[in-house]
């Protein structure tokens, strides 16, 4: 199994005064769940909020609060900063963004953030209207320009009631933003293309025929490719929210993931067709809703073409062309055999009968094929995890050429 770029790291999560310092608590699961070492540091306002038992309980090691009397260190100040390798602040209030653009170290956490080489994610969570102040403005712009990761809030529900733009930032594009920062960037100036979910083929205005793909396994292709430093375009069938830094091309039908993946084809160099294409659509659709007193229709249907093998045909040297193959018997042969009538670079296998595996669960099982490489294969794992072993996998093919 592939590991978080998180794993093993030191990261140290600032929590500071703001309503959304709950959702610091999801923030340090998913740190830990990746395999982090996670130094929490909660500032006086943010224990209004939270409990600093709460975080303790689930942190790998106590909250640090003090700057003085602190019992893990005589020089908490310099201490924790140092042995960073990552800092989150999340939320980060205007007060703690203006603190840390002026180095005005008078708590822990400002001590911390000055007193470190790591890399910084500031997570800002605030109403619109401070958001939008000048004085904010300026302060977040400074501090990107000093190469500060700045996760933008969200547009939502804020504190007492009121909605727009200041929602912190989902847990999960925190999580993807940090494993970008201290992630390997092999795929930087790269340009990769996933599709994902399943196509519907309308049969009528109302209906269609189609599959079980949630778009899961797509999703998490592109949100390990963008991870690793590539332009991201995703032509997807599905309304999952879009990862950061992606670009999104929505489709339905087998004709119009075809057009959209063979113009991305042209200027992508990394190609993945995760998404479920129908094999067959009804030749004709009919223009309003068919009748069910009308008696049962008669659907003929056509195949579709092929789009993962229409783009192997035309395929360019330097491409890399990654398909998938859902199956239910015979895995490896019948995957061997798409991956060299399709002309692919690699094939994703997984046999969509067995338990957790395939459409629509969280996780999944495969063996990846390439033509010149042993089979690998990945035991039931979280589907970013087994996006991650696929783009390995899509860089080693790089590299070897
Ligand atoms: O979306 P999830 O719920 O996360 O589920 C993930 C998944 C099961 C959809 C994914 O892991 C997967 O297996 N995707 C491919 C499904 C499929 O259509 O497999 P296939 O064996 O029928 O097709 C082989 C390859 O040809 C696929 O890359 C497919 O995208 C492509 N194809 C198929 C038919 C067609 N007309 N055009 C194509 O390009």
């Amino acid at each position: 199994m592939s590991a978080s770029p998180l794993a093993g790291k030191r990261v140290v999560l600032g929590v500071t005064g703001g309503i959304a310092a709950y959702k610091a608590i999801e923030i340090l699961r998913r740190l830990v769940d990746a395999g982090a070492h996670v130094v929490p540091i909660m500032t006086d306002a943010a224990q209004h909020f939270v409990g600093a038992t709460t975080l303790s309980a689930l942190a790998s090691e106590p909250v640090q609060t003090k700057l003085w009397n602190n019992p893990t260190t005589a020089i908490p100040h310099t201490k924790v900063g140092q042995g960073a390798d990552l800092i989150i602040v999340a939320p980060a209030t205007a007060k703690s963004i203006a603190a840390y653009r002026m180095g005005y170290s008078h708590d822990l956490l400002q001590n911390t953030l000055i007193a470190t080489r790591a890399p910084v994610v500031l997570c800002p969570a605030m109403h619109t209207e401070m958001w939008e102040h000048p004085s904010v403005v300026d302060n977040v712009a400074t501090l990107r320009k000093r190469g500060v990761q700045i996760v933008e809030p969200e547009y939502g529900r804020l504190a007492g009631g009121d909605t727009g733009a200041g929602r912190l930032a989902d847990p999960a594009t925190i999580l993807d933003i940090a494993e970008r920062v201290v992630g390997p960037a092999d795929l930087t100036g790269v340009r990769v293309v996933v599709s994902a979910g399943g196509t519907r083929e309308p049969i009528d205005a109302v209906r269609v025929i189609a599959n079980r793909s949630s778009g899961k396994q797509g999703y998490a292709v592109a949100t390990e490719a963008v991870a690793r430093g590539a332009e991201v375009t995703l032509v997807s069938t599905v309304g999952l929210p879009t990862p950061a830094g992606v670009q999104v091309i929505a489709v339905e039908s087998a004709a119009e993931m075809q057009e959209a993946m063979e113009r991305a084809a042209i200027n992508h160099d990394v190609i993945v067709m995760a998404a479920a294409v129908a094999d067959f659509r009804p030749v004709h659709a009919a223009s309003g809703k068919i009748k069910k007193g009308d008696g049962v229709p008669e659907i003929v249907l056509q195949q579709t073409p092929d789009i993962l093998a229409g783009i192997g045909a035309r395929k360019r040297n330097d491409h890399v062309l990654v398909g998938f193959a859902a199956e239910t018997a015979n895995l490896v042969d019948n995957a061997k055999e798409k991956l060299e009538r399709k002309r692919l670079d690699l094939i994703v296998a997984n046999d969509v009968s067995a338990s957790g595996v395939g459409f629509a669960h969280d996780t999944n099982a495969v063996t990846l094929l390439r033509p010149d490489a042993k089979p690998v294969e990945i035991d039931l794992a979280t589907k970013r995890e087994v996006a991650r072993a696929i783009i390995n996998a899509v860089v080693d093919i790089r590299n070897a050429r």
